[in-house]
């Protein structure tokens, strides 16, 4: 539902002064624990209903219990009267035991299960070393109907870093989805056109998230006049003819793409370091953030499909009820957010952006 207060022509949405939608979800995020958590969960649960909770805490969420017990801390970590869902996630290992993640998934602890090949990206080192030996795992997930949600990159140090998401699908996911056609797939927050037309020639059962960096920025930004830290993340941004097939998926309209921000905190002093840590921190302006590049793409009246609908969808989960409004109105993004006694930089620091979430 686009509007301005009186009624309005509803093709021309490029003119409305605010944009209803249903209540969204965000389909990967990482909420961290302890300090961290207290700081950065109100600002997913302000804007949405539900959210993927990625399970890459140290050490990582392998069980039903452990994640079971990451779940009540999120809850206890969320503002009073909040109706937030957490919906969580096992990390997988080269030793995954079936049972009990089937066990976890029949009893609600966890909705899918996150396969980091080892090593690929924040606390990953108890990933998956050889997907073989996942095998038996992910033939009982398609059994039962539990989604598989894929870090993308290879980790050959051979492989060049830009080119390390077309070749994991080269050499692992295409196999993975022709061997185990009924299982569900989520690429996450695919960076190439290469990700793009795999998702779009392959069936219902594999679709992707995109997160709101890849859809703003080339890999030009992460060097733009100097080493820009926080425009790095992991998969790292690819140059712009991939931004602009993001874009296009993105705003399609197809089912197979929707929200996923990969919120990824990490406090300034680990970013600005000699090795700094991967990860964008887009929560507090998330829908902002995509709402202004499907304004720029003349799509607004698509952003409802790839925010609020095609993720439960395909998750196989009732849509919100409820809605959510964009305000046109200018929103100035602060240099820095407070956390846990230090600070984070947000996505957008500095920038004003053209639409305030209004709740
Ligand atoms: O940039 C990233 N940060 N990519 C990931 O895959 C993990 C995340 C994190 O947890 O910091
Ligand atoms: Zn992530």
């Amino acid at each position: 539902m686009i509007g301005q207060n009186t009624k309005l022509n509803e093709n021309d949405v490029s003119t409305a002064d605010n944009l209803t939608i249903r209540r969204p979800d965000d389909w990967h995020v990482h909420l961290r624990d302890g300090d961290m958590l207290q700081a950065v969960a109100q600002y997913t649960a302000r804007q949405f209903a539900r959210a993927i909770v990625m399970p890459n805490l140290s050490p990582p969420v392998i069980t039903a219990a452990a994640g079971a017990a990451y779940r009540d801390r999120i809850m206890a970590a969320l503002p009073e009267g909040c109706d937030f869902e957490p919906l969580m996630t096992s990390y997988l290992t080269d030793t995954t035991d079936a049972d009990d993640l089937a066990q976890g998934f029949a009893d609600g602890i966890f909705t899918a299960a996150k396969l980091y090949p080892a090593n690929a990206t924040t606390n990953s080192a108890h990933g998956v070393t050889d997907v073989a030996n996942l095998h038996a795992v992910l033939e009982r997930m398609q059994k039962i109907g539990m989604p598989l949600l894929v870090h993308g990159e290879v980790t050959d140090s051979e492989i060049d870093i830009f080119d390390r998401e077309a070749v994991f699908i080269e050499r692992i996911l295409s196999g993975l989805a022709r061997d185990l056609p009924e299982l569900k797939i989520v690429f996450e927050h695919i960076t190439t056109s290469d990700a793009v037309d795999f998702v779009m020639a392959s069936g219902p059962h594999v679709a992707a998230t995109i997160t709101p960096q890849h859809l703003h920025i080339n890999r030009n930004a992460i060097f733009a006049g100097g080493i820009r830290p926080h425009a790095y993340c992991l998969p790292v941004a690819k140059r712009e003819q991939h931004r602009l097939a993001l874009r296009r998926a993105a705003t399609s309209g197809s089912p197979k793409f929707f929200l996923g921000t990969d919120t990824a905190p990490h406090e300034v002093a680990a970013k600005e370091t000699a090795c700094g840590c991967a990860g964008i921190f887009n929560a507090p302006y998330a829908l902002e953030s995509y709402a202004t590049v499907f304004e720029e793409e003349d799509a607004l009246d698509r952003l409802e499909g790839f925010a609020s609908e095609h993720g439960p969808d395909f998750y196989g989960l009732p849509r919100n009820e409820g809605t959510v409004t964009l305000e046109r109105q200018p929103v100035d993004v602060p240099e820095n957010i407070a956390a846990g006694g230090t600070g984070i930089v947000p996505f957008h620091a500095g920038e004003q952006l053209g639409w305030r979430f209004a709740g």
